[in-house]
């Protein structure tokens, strides 16, 4: 199914297995919720992507955008892929250099990046300074000029491109808060071309995530591409990757085909350096979420709802974004579904539903739930709401299972409160 990890199968015991692990053990080893990344599926998406670019346009680097799911131990397994990281923030730099990422090979994004992650970005001598604003020209050029540093700078554009997503993961269409827009940009490039310590390797854009049509992506690499001739820049950077199936029914392109369509833009008309920055992509399928069912609730001729152990405050995408999400029991695995059900989150908010009218088989208290789909933009969004410790996360691989994240404790909770 092209919704679960590449590995998934259903074992003699009716459990589904991931990476070689019985997903119903792994519930009982290290406790509920609990996200399970696959980490042959992150290979083989890291892998995808480099061998589709090698295919139709060698001089490209992919660059994994670590926002989607920053741990140390996953950025390891993709910086062992080769791909190098988009980061957004001190603690994402923090995190990449800790996992002992080569600082040449990270991209620092933002479009309100303070002074002190500034100066610890020059420190670390990071690859390429993502500037959002004229302004951030502005502070660099000081700071620069401070610390006697060099600065790599791509120049963010705002591409007018509306790519048909969910109006919250848009960021390329004209009223975005992202990136410089077409009327600035001439002013931009001529103020870092005046400073110093200040290079423009090149022009980077983003339209959005989770996208399935390839017209966006080839407009604006057409965009990016005439930027690139006009002012003779070395490097184009078109952002994040692919959207992928959340449902069986969800049919996002290939990465080949993505990797094809980009490269029919450029191919014979630049020698430009193309960077990639797939998020969701690479970790998102990778991963699932185990919870326990609670309780269930069947209010006659309305709705039966299951209750599980977590929710919004591990995966707040249904509540933000009204994502959708496919589930089976872990337990059951190959049990034909016989009704519909809703599955209710912990948190106290009403529109804290994981998924809206799934068809499951019949369920009881203590059976295990894997939702499919949660390895991007889960972890990496999620809170204490209601004082609930964020869920531990676990990598399997061959059959082995790694605790890559401990779960939170209560004295994790506590530990910044100053007052005791
Ligand atoms: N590059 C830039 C500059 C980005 O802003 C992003 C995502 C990416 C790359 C990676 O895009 P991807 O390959 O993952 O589509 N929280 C939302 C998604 C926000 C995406 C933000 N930027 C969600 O859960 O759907």
């Amino acid at each position: 199914m092209r919704n679960l990890p590449d590995t998934a199968k259903i074992n003699k015991l009716n459990h589904l297995e991931i990476g070689g692990c019985d997903t119903v053990d792994l519930a009982k080893e290290f406790g509920t919720p609990l996200y399970v990344m696959d980490e042959a599926t992150i290979r083989n998406r890291c892998r995808q992507y480099l061998q589709a670019f090698r295919k139709y346009y060698p001089n490209t680097a992919v660059v994994f955008a670590c926002k989607s799911l920053c741990t140390a131990g996953i950025l390891k397994v993709v910086a062992s892929e080769g791909l190098g990281f988009d980061v957004s923030s001190g603690g994402e730099i923090y995190t990449a250099l800790k996992s002992g990422v080569d600082p040449k090979k990270l991209n620092f994004h933002g479009n309100t990046k303070t002074r002190a992650e500034l100066k610890m970005a020059l420190e670390a001598s990071l690859g390429r300074f993502m500037v959002d604003t004229v302004q951030e020209i502005i502070s660099l050029d000081e700071i620069t000029n401070m610390m006697s540093q060099r600065a790599a700078i791509m120049l963010r554009v705002n591409p007018g491109i509306d790519a048909h997503t969910h109006e919250y993961i848009k960021t390329g269409t004209i009223d975005s808060k992202f990136g410089v827009p077409q009327d600035e940009i001439e002013e931009a490039v001529n103020l870092i071309r005046s400073k110093k310590l200040l290079t423009l390797a090149g022009f980077h854009a983003h339209i959005g995530s989770q996208i399935f049509a390839a017209e966006p992506f080839v407009a604006e690499t057409k965009l990016l591409l005439d930027l690139t001739k006009r002012y003779g820049t070395a490097e184009l950077n078109i952002g994040g990757g692919v959207g992928i199936a959340y449902l069986s029914s969800d049919e996002p392109p290939t990465i080949e085909n993505y990797a094809a369509k980009i490269a029919a833009v450029l191919k014979d008309k630049t020698n430009a350096k193309l960077v990639i920055e797939p998020g969701r992509s690479i970790v998102g399928t990778a991963g699932i979420t185990l919870y326990t069912v609670g309780g269930i609730k069947a209010i006659p001729d309305v709705r039966k709802y299951i209750l599980v152990d977590g929710g919004l405050a591990d995966n707040p995408r249904p509540i933000l974004y009204q994502a959708r999400y496919d589930a089976k029991l872990a337990n059951k695995a190959n049990d034909l579904p016989t009704e519909k059900v809703t599955v209710g989150g912990r948190f106290c908010e009403s529109g804290d539903i994981l998924i809206r009218d799934i068809k499951l088989p019949e369920i009881a208290v203590a059976d295990v739930l894997a939702v499919f789909c949660t390895g991007a933009y889960n972890y990496s969004m999620a809170s204490n709401y209601n004082r609930v410790p964020r869920p531990a996360m676990v990598l399997v691989n061959d059959g082995q299972a790694t605790l890559i994240v401990k779960r939170e404790s209560y004295d994790d909770l506590v530990a910044n409160d100053v007052i005791l």
